[in-house]
């Protein structure tokens, strides 16, 4: 009797044996257990998803009490030292990194479908001047599925392999052209001479000289951020995004409904809302009254980029970050923020408050401030998320499609409503 479980229903004093398989056991093992032949029968109730597997993965692993990420069993820490963030792209797409061929192959493919149909900047010029660049990205990346509508045939792989490709490629242009609208100024073609992260620095920043030429220090800083942001198993908007592509949609919408989960202040909005905070903290001396603040909140008023679903330790890629922050600013000068943040997070890291509840920081408490040294607007932070996440989001995607185990997702509920009602 390895490997199972025995529940006794004391309502019923029956016994019920169900295997245990990976620690877990099966919900719907859980529905023979019943007081009447004619009931339901059990279930699990677990708002948020927080003790349900909702699928088997070899993308990506976590131990969060470990505070250990891995792509494809290798550690975040050597792939940001060693990879490319197309490289880790492809690792995660795909289970392998590339060899030389297969990077150059892969590079190449991505280079050349960077371009999006010119009828997407009149979609963008339809938006408000100020409108938010993550809502241009959701509804642009919604506009490709009308682009390509062979794309719903999500069970042909070759198909699937071109879109992956598409998405790869077109996010960061559509992303840059979100940010053009938003300041006015004109949209800047892809340029394929230039790296992935290159070359959307191009399409953000080029003003009129001839040739864009990034800072090679700032393009890797920005090719790590990338690969700090690729995959994270089952968040909120890759559950998102499997959610929708379970009733067979194209990875289009399926992609934009990843970046409307992304886009809130819990999720990926949440680098943008760690820079709103310091600057309404606003100096160092005002930081202990704002801690006092949130504490005394109880959990109205939370220290953003701080605490994690999964990471009941340090986010091992806040500390990467961190560690990079020192070599960007050597290069951009100092974000004055920073000082706040180092400040916010020792008080943090002593107070009883966050210790107890394990609350540590996470990936977006540094994110931020580089990518405003970086001369990027805070609106775009999220943007800046989504770009790299679209590799992880489309692994996942791929992942659940050609799993035997998956159907179209469908949660049950208790229902505690009124019934058979007469209308008067
Ligand atoms: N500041 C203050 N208190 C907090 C915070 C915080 N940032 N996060 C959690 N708590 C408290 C919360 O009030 C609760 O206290 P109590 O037990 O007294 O009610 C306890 O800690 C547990 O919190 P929870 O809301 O049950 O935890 P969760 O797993 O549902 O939430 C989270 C995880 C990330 C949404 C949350 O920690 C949070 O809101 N953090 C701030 C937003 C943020 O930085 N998000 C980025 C996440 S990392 C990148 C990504 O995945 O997108």
């Amino acid at each position: 009797m390895a490997n199972t479980l025995t529940i006794k229903d004391n309502r019923t004093n029956k016994e019920f044996t169900i295997p245990i398989e990976n620690d877990t056991v099966k919900a719907t093992d859980l529905r023979q257990i019943k007081v009447k032949d004619d009931d339901f029968g059990m279930m699990t109730y677990d708002p948020a998803y927080m003790n349900t597997a909702s699928c088997k993965s070899k993308i990506t692993f976590i131990d969060g009490d470990k505070g250990i990420l891995e792509y494809r069993g290798y550690p975040i820490d050597q792939i940001a030292e060693k990879c490319s963030y197309l490289d880790t792209a492809y690792l995660v797409l795909n289970g392998e990194l590339p060899n030389s061929a297969q990077s150059k192959e892969w590079t190449d493919a991505v280079t050349h479908h960077t371009m999006v149909h010119e009828n997407m900047k009149k979609i963008i010029d339809g938006f408000n001047y100020d409108a938010h660049p993550m809502g241009l990205l959701t509804s642009t990346l919604a506009a490709l599925s009308t682009y390509y509508p062979k794309a719903k045939n999500v069970l042909d792989e070759k198909e699937r392999k071109l879109n992956i490709l598409r998405l790869i490629a077109k996010v960061p242009t559509l992303a840059a052209y979100a940010y053009r609208h938003r300041m006015g100024l004109p949209y800047v073609s892809p340029d394929n001479d230039l790296s992935y992260c290159g070359n959307f620095l191009s399409m953000m920043f080029k003003m009129s000289e001839p040739k864009y030429r990034p800072n090679p220090d700032i393009e890797r800083a920005l090719d790590v951020l990338f690969i700090l942001h690729a995959d994270h198993e089952q968040n909120c908007s890759t559950s998102a995004m499997r959610n929708i592509g379970s009733a067979q949609s194209d990875p289009y919408v399926s992609a934009a409904g990843g970046a409307a989960a992304l886009y809130g202040p819990l999720h990926g909005g949440a680098n943008e809302a760690v820079l709103r905070m310091l600057d309404e903290i606003g100096s160092l001396d005002k930081v202990p009254a704002f801690v006092r603040e949130v504490k005394e909140g109880k959990g109205e008023k939370r220290l953003m980029g701080f605490g994690h679903r999964v990471y009941k330790n340090y986010d091992p890629r806040a500390k990467i970050i961190k560690k990079m922050a020192d070599k960007v600013f050597s290069l951009t000068g100092k974000n004055p923020k920073l000082d706040i943040a180092l400040e916010l997070e020792r008080i943090a890291l002593q107070d009883d408050y966050f210790v107890k509840r394990k609350l540590y920081p996470n990936v977006d408490f540094y994110s931020g401030l580089i990518y405003q040294a970086l001369k990027f607007p805070v609106d775009m932070f999220p943007v800046l998320f989504a770009i790299p996440r679209m590799s992880g989001w489309l692994s996942q995607w791929q992942e659940m499609l050609v799993d035997a185990d998956q159907k179209i997702t469908r949660p049950r509920q208790v229902y505690l409503g009124a019934r058979n009602r007469a209308v008067p």
